[in-house]
C-alpha cells in the first residue's frame, strides 16, 4: 500500500527517523515477525453497561478501561505511533483519552457496523505494515506478554493468524473455536452456534494478530448474514482458514485475561481482579492487608514492609508509604509519601501530603495539598492541614485548620485555632515558632508572626506580631458582677412582676 498519509483525528504519522536498525512497529520479542501494528477497538456504546459514557471510558481498578489497554501495550514495547484506536460513540472524548498516551492514533469508525468492519476502518493505518495485533478496548485485563506472545507464535508457527483462547470453567457467552483435527477453521458466535458448538468451553478471547495481507483480504470477503446484521472481525479466521492459511490458537496463561466488560456486573469482576492483583502485589513485598477485597490499590502505589492497611483503605495515584506504617480503616490516601512508621487512624483523608516518620494522623483528619507533617508530629480529630508545614513533635489535635502556615516543633495548636488565611482577595502566611502554646479557639489573622516559646491566650483574635516568650492576649477581659443574680431576682418581686413564662 502507497499511502500512508492517515486519515486520523491526530494528524499525519511521525517519520521513522532514516536509518533507525530497529524495524519500528516490531514489539519487543515479536522477532522475525516483522512490523507490528496494534488496533484497539473501541467504537461501541457499550449498550447493556446502560450509560453515556462510553464503554472503553469507565473505570476498572483505578483506570479507564482504554488505559488498561493503552498501558498494556507501551509495556509490550510497542510504540504509541504504532498503535491506533477505533473510536465510534462518544469518539471525542474517547480521542482525548488516547491523545493523552502521545502519539497514539485514532481513526472514527461511523456507523458501527461490527467487529470486522472496524478493524476494516483502519486499514489505511495498519495496511503497510507486516502483521497486525487486534485488541478489544472493553477486555482491560490483557497483558504486555500476551501481545508479545501472539507477535512471536505468528512468525513461529507461520500463521496467517494467531488468535489467544480459554477455557475457563464457567461458560460465558463468547465465539466457540471450532477446530478441526487440531486446526483453528472458525469461531462462532454463540448466538449462531448449533447446540453441538455451544458445548465448545474453548473460548475466543478477542486478542488477535494477523498478517496483514491476508486480514486485508479476508475483511474485503466478509458479509454480515448473523441476527445482528453486522461484520464479525471472527468470521475472518473462517475465511483465512478456507484460503488456505494457517490459524493457530494461542491458550492463555491467566484465565483473568478473558474477561471483558459488557455490564455492570462484569465491571465489578474486572475491577475485583484488580484489586485482587494489587494487593498480591503488596503482600508480596510484605505488607498486610486486612480484608483485602475492600481495599483499594493503584498500580503505581508502594509500600514497605511490615505496613499494615486495614479495611476499607484506598491508596490512589502515587501513594508511598515507608515500612512498618499503620493505615486504618477507611483511609483514603492520594498522591501521598509517608515515611516509616507513620500511624494514619480511621476515616482520615490525606492528598498531595508528606509525613515524615512517627507522625500521627486522624482519626478524622484532613490533610490537603502542600501538608508536610515533619517526623513524630500529631495531627488529630478533625483537623485541616493545607499548603503548612507542622514541625517535628508539633501537635493539632482538636478541631483546627492550619492553612499557609508554619508551625515550628514541638508547638501545641489549641482546639478550634483557625489560621485566616484569606482577606477575601489574597492568601497570606502564619508563621509560629518553635515551643509556641496556642490556646484553645484562637483566630490567628494572616500575615502574622509569632515568635518562639509565645503562648496565645484562649480565645483570643490575634492580628499582629507576638514577640519571642510572651503572651499573647486579644480577647475581652472577663467581668463579674457579684450578686448579679440575687439582685434582679429582687428587682422582679419590687415591680410584682409575674416571672416571664417559659
Ligand atoms: C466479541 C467477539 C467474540 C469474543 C468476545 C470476547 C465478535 C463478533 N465477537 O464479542 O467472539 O468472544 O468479543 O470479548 O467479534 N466494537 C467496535 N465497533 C463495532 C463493534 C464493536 O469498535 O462496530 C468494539 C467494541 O467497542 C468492543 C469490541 O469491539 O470494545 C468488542 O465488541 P463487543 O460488541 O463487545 O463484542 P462481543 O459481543 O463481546
Ligand atoms: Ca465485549
Amino acid at each position: 500500500m502507497a499511502s500512508r498519509s492517515r486519515a486520523t483525528r491526530q494528524g499525519g504519522r511521525a517519520q521513522a527517523p532514516s536509518g533507525s536498525r530497529r524495524p519500528r512497529g516490531a514489539p519487543a520479542g515479536g522477532a522475525g515477525g516483522g512490523r507490528c501494528a496494534l488496533v484497539i477497538l473501541a467504537a461501541g456504546k457499550g449498550t447493556r453497561l446502560r450509560s453515556d459514557l462510553p464503554k472503553v471510558l469507565h473505570q476498572a481498578g483505578g483506570d479507564s478501561l482504554l488505559g488498561h489497554v493503552l498501558s498494556a501495550a507501551v509495556a509490550a514495547g510497542i510504540a504509541p505511533a504504532d498503535t491506533v484506536v477505533v473510536a465510534g460513540y462518544a469518539a471525542e472524548r474517547v480521542a482525548e483519552v488516547a491523545a493523552a498516551r502521545g502519539g497514539v492514533r485514532v481513526v472514527v469508525q461511523e456507523p458501527q457496523l461490527g467487529t470486522g468492519h472496524a478493524v476494516l476502518a483502519a486499514r489505511d493505518f495498519w495496511s503497510a505494515y507486516d502483521c497486525v495485533l487486534v485488541v478489544h478496548g472493553d477486555m482491560p485485563l490483557v497483558s504486555a506478554a500476551t501481545l508479545r506472545g501472539l507477535a512471536a507464535a505468528l512468525a513461529a508457527e507461520r500463521a496467517g493468524a494467531v488468535l489467544a483462547t480459554a477455557t475457563p470453567a464457567s461458560p460465558r457467552a463468547y465465539g466457540r473455536i471450532v477446530r478441526r483435527r487440531g486446526r483453528v477453521v472458525a469461531i462462532v458466535e454463540e448466538r449462531q452456534a448449533t447446540p453441538a458448538q455451544r458445548a465448545i468451553r474453548e473460548l475466543n478471547a478477542g486478542f488477535y494478530c494477523f498478517r496483514a495481507a491476508p486480514l486485508a483480504r479476508a475483511l474485503a470477503r466478509l458479509g454480515n448474514a448473523n441476527p445482528h446484521r453486522e461484520y464479525y472481525l471472527t468470521d475472518t479466521i473462517a475465511l483465512l482458514a478456507q484460503a488456505g492459511e494457517r490459524v493457530a490458537g494461542y491458550p492463555l496463561g491467566d484465565a483473568d485475561e478473558i474477561l471483558g466488560i459488557n455490564d455492570r456486573r462484569e465491571l465489578a469482576e474486572v475491577d475485583a481482579v484488580f484489586r485482587r492483583r494489587a494487593a498480591r502485589r503488596l503482600m508480596e513485598a510484605g505488607v498486610t492487608i486486612y480484608a483485602p477485597e475492600t481495599v483499594t490499590i493503584d498500580a503505581a502505589v508502594e509500600a514497605g514492609p511490615d505496613t499494615v492497611l486495614e479495611a476499607g483503605v484506598h491508596l490512589r495515584g502515587r501513594t508511598r508509604l515507608g515500612r512498618g506504617c499503620h493505615i486504618e480503616a477507611y483511609s483514603v490516601l492520594t498522591d501521598c509519601e509517608l515515611g516509616d512508621g507513620v500511624r494514619v487512624k480511621p476515616h482520615s483523608v490525606l492528598e498531595q501530603a508528606r509525613v515524615a516518620e512517627g507522625a500521627v494522623i486522624g482519626p478524622f483528619s484532613r490533610l490537603r495539598p502542600g501538608a508536610e507533617i515533619a517526623a513524630s508530629a500529631h495531627i488529630g480529630n478533625f483537623v485541616e492541614v493545607k499548603n503548612a508545614r507542622i514541625g517535628r513533635g508539633a501537635k493539632a489535635n482538636h478541631l483546627a485548620y492550619l492553612g499557609d502556615a508554619e508551625v515550628g516543633a514541638a508547638s501545641n495548636i489549641g482546639a478550634g485555632t483557625i489560621t485566616c488565611n484569606y482577606d477575601g482577595e489574597r492568601k497570606h502566611r502564619t508563621k509560629i515558632g518553635k515551643k509556641v502554646f496556642i490556646g484553645s479557639n484562637a483566630t490567628l489573622v494572616a500575615p502574622l508572626e509569632i515568635a518562639d516559646e509565645a503562648y496565645v491566650g484562649a480565645g483570643s483574635v490575634i492580628t499582629g506580631a507576638v514577640p519571642a516568650g510572651a503572651l499573647a492576649l486579644g480577647r475581652a477581659r472577663q467581668v463579674n458582677k457579684p450578686g448579679w443574680v440575687a439582685q434582679r431576682r429582687a428587682g422582679r418581686a419590687q415591680a410584682q412582676e409575674p416571672e416571664p413564662r417559659r
